[in-house]
């Protein structure tokens, strides 16, 4: 295989021939690649994209560089949830535990922190203990055992995408319909799953903002799932502002279980509702939406979904009592209200700015071996819409030291815009995309 010539072939626009992106994915995974030519490689992709059969075969390729979850013979249907990325998007910590109460098993892959969004796997680190880093038979033993794994790759579960992940989270290569698919669908169905709900977001903060691209992705992902056997349904979500208030990864963990005590932000609740709802109908455990979401707010009203999340994070090495004692969680040495300079409407709380900030604070990465501080991040208590006098605390820095408050500070003054005018916000949930067609909810 010689790369340079398939990097110039997809360059200029055209299609590897059958077999080639199987035969890179190989070579990769045995380190014959190195990570500069992959750059270019998937650059290309990012400008030229790829042919549904170049798409398929990558994805297959993905896939099949790690082993699968096996779950023969086990009737209890297996459903996950699965978000293209945003800021504050921290609904699979209250979905893993809602739908494990359902009766579902849900065996969640998840990602890092990928460009200015925050990762699942970063913020279930931030408890103190919790291990992500799962082998495969505990994590198929803890979804039989428990109803719930919560684990990342490893390098026997989808460790090309470990790999192309990270590289493509420095090297400006995310935003691509194919390799969101790609990366996403090989997690996914590497899951033994029988149901896939996708959260695709729409709107400034998410990876394609447009929401033709979002449509594109969903669409692009059904036929994925839906071709390998997996029931597959997306919803469009709003991330043209963050989804609740907290941002960073401890900060959000402790939303989290805010939300599980019953005291979550109306938006946060909407869209894991909705997407909770999809997944139990999805799975075959209910017959309609409404019913699934009355099922879903039980479990919090009941303790069930805190006291599932209690024995998910025992299983995996970490302290149970973080459900009660959110002060436990890793919490920042300075802080700092940031407040109104005018008085206004506020028109816009936007979403990259403030996904900037947390990495600029040391809460994501800028380089592929880079640590993050669990604790750093924002509270922002006020939304597009709202009317706030001059001097009005909007929102709260929480960061490592003086540089830190500052790096936040002027990140909210560039996300939160008071006065002048900005597009509408958008419909919190606005499409339900299924192998039927699109719906507009
Ligand atoms: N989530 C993923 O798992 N992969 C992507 O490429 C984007 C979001």
């Amino acid at each position: 295989m010689v790369i340079p010539s398939l990097i110039e072939c997809k360059r200029d626009g055209g299609e590897l021939p059958p077999g080639t992106w199987a035969a890179i994915v190989r070579a990769y995974a045995a380190d014959e690649i190195p990570d500069y030519q992959m750059s270019a490689l998937l650059m290309a992709v990012v400008w030229r994209g790829l042919s549904n059969a170049e798409l398929t075969e990558l994805t297959a390729a993905m896939l099949a560089s790690g082993a699968r979850l096996q779950f023969d013979g086990w009737a209890v249907p297996r459903v996950d949830k699965h978000s293209t990325g945003g800021v504050g998007d921290k609904t699979s910590l209250l979905l893993a535990p809602m739908l494990a109460c359902c009766g579902a098993a849900v065996p969640m892959m998840s990602g890092r922190g990928l460009g200015h969004t925050g990762g699942t796997l970063d913020k279930l680190e931030s408890i103190p203990g919790f291990s992500t880093q799962l082998a495969l038979p505990a994590a198929t033993a803890q979804v039989r055992a428990l109803g719930c794994a919560l684990f990342g790759q490893t390098p026997e579960i989808a460790p090309v995408d470990r790999r192309l992940y990270a590289l493509r989270d420095v090297t400006g290569t995310v935003p691509s319909v194919p390799l969101i698919a790609a990366s996403i669908m090989s997690k996914k169905l590497a899951e033994g799953l029988n149901a896939l709900v996708l959260d695709v977001k729409a709107g400034s903060g998410a990876f394609l903002p447009d929401e033709a691209h979002a449509l594109e992705l969903a669409r692009t992902m059904i036929d994925l799932g839906e071709s390998s056997g997996v029931r597959t349904v997306a919803l469009v979500t709003a991330m043209d502002r963050p989804l609740g208030h907290a941002c960073g990864n401890a900060l959000e963990v402790e939303e989290c279980l805010l939300a599980l005590h019953g005291e979550g932000p109306a938006d946060l609740m909407e869209v894991t509702l909705a997407l909770g709802a999809e997944a139990l109908v999805a799975a075959g455990l209910e017959r309609d939406r409404e019913a699934a979401c009355l099922r879903l707010q039980g479990t919090i009203a009941s303790g069930a979904a805190l006291r599932k999340l209690a024995e998910i994070i025992e299983a995996q090495g970490g302290n149970p009592a973080v459900t009660d004692d959110p002060a436990s969680l890793p919490q920042a040495p300075h802080s700092a209200v940031y407040v109104a300079r005018s008085a206004g409407r506020v028109v816009a709380v936007h979403p990259r700015p403030v996904g900037q900030g947390i990495i600029a604070m040391g809460g994501g990465r800028t380089r592929v071996e880079d640590g993050v501080d669990p604790a750093v991040g924002f509270v922002i208590t006020v939304r597009p819409g709202d009317t706030v006098k001059a001097g009005q605390p909007l929102a709260t820095v929480y960061a490592a030291d003086a540089a830190g408050l500052q790096a936040g500070e002027a990140a909210l003054s560039e996300a939160i815009i008071i006065g002048g005018t900005a597009p509408a916000p958008r419909s919190l949930v606005s499409h339900r995309v299924s192998a039927q067609g699109v719906e507009i909810l």
